[in-house]
């Protein structure tokens, strides 16, 4: 049993990524019943309401769960964390921005810290005693991160710390994708776009739809829809999206992308239609092992295939 394991008591070394939009209380608590660790995902600016109502699914759960803040976000107002934090969370995940205060908050109530990190400043800076977890997440994952460094590489530089427990991140959507980090020295795997079609997920079925008919080379990483939504993300955080027209025409041409208030209404207009032509379907290249809709409890199943694969790897190279 890993060290992390011991810590939060789960029973598969699986984390549902904390992703806004997709990840509510309902794909927590059933990837926490099913053995994972549950990760709630919030969005920048969360209502009151809506975080009773994630929160109330996991609220009661003898499993672990998580929840995961964008750290930018975070910087301006810290109610929504304090918020989670009344319903004791194992695990507050803090990425991209300053988690300095955020942290603080989580360590003052007793909660372990993680944070995603993408180079080796960010791996510098969650060495800090303020994070317990580091979460190595590479430029293949879906959603907000940097693009600089892929997954097994950063793994491995995380890994040879040899002091805090890491989860790899990034690209992994299968039972042999688990046991390749495993092997390759991760505490346990952070699995964002794998979950994005389960039935708890949320998310319009256009979504759903267009990220079931998507594979792995479908996916931009690009900046255009931050700047067309006018999003305070900084620009070192794009974020990896299925390729649709807007992308196409904008994503390699970023200087002609205007930032106008007719654009940013026209691009509220998609999101809120679920017009996936226009608006952003965040998604890593993982999307190619997302093939049906199944329960978050079916997924894990299948990811947790994982032990046979490690031992038969063992065998095959004895
Ligand atoms: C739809 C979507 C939304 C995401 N939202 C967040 C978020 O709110 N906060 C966060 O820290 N990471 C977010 N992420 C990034 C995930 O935490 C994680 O890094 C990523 O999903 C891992 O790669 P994978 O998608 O290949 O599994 C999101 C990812 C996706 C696909």
């Amino acid at each position: 049993m890993s060290d992390l394991q011991r810590l939060l008591g789960y029973r598969e070394p699986i984390f549902n990524a904390s992703m806004a939009g997709a990840a509510g209380g309902a794909l927590a608590a059933a990837v926490s019943q099913a053995g994972g660790v549950g990760m709630i995902g919030v969005p920048a600016t969360p209502t009151e309401d809506w975080i009773h109502a994630q929160a109330r699914y996991v609220a009661n759960l003898d499993t672990p769960w998580g929840v995961g803040f964008m750290g930018w976000a975070l910087e301006e107002n810290l109610e929504p964390l304090e918020a989670f934090l009344e319903y004791d969370p194992s695990l507050v995940a803090i990425s991209f921005g300053d988690v300095t205060r955020a942290a603080a908050l989580a360590h003052e109530a007793g909660v372990l810290t993680a944070m995603q990190i993408g180079n080796a400043a960010d791996l510098d800076r969650a060495m800090a005693d303020d994070i317990d977890i580091i979460i190595a997440r590479g430029g293949e994952g879906g959603g907000h991160g940097r693009n600089e460094v892929a997954t097994l590489p950063l793994l491995q530089l995380a890994c040879a710390q040899h002091h805090k427990p890491v989860i790899a991140a990034g690209g992994i959507g299968t039972a042999h994708g688990i046991a390749a980090v495993l092997a390759g020295g991760a505490d346990a795997a952070w699995v964002g776009t794998r979950f994005l079609a389960a039935s708890e997920a949320t998310g319009h079925a256009n979504l759903k739809a267009a990220v079931l008919a998507s594979g792995i080379d479908d996916t931009v990483y690009t900046r255009a829809f931050d700047i067309a939504q006018q999003l305070p993300w900084e620009p070192q955080y794009g974020g990896r999206a299925l390729s649709n027209d807007f992308s196409d025409r904008y994503a390699a041409d970023l200087e002609s992308l205007l930032a106008t208030d007719a654009l940013r209404e026209q691009m509220k207009q998609a999101r809120s239609e679920a017009d996936v032509s226009l608006a952003p379907v965040y998604a890593g290249q993982a999307v190619e092992f997302v093939n049906e809709e199944q329960s978050a409890a079916a997924v894990i199943e299948e990811l947790r295939g994982f032990r046979q694969i490690l031992a038969q790897t063992a065998r095959r190279f004895e």
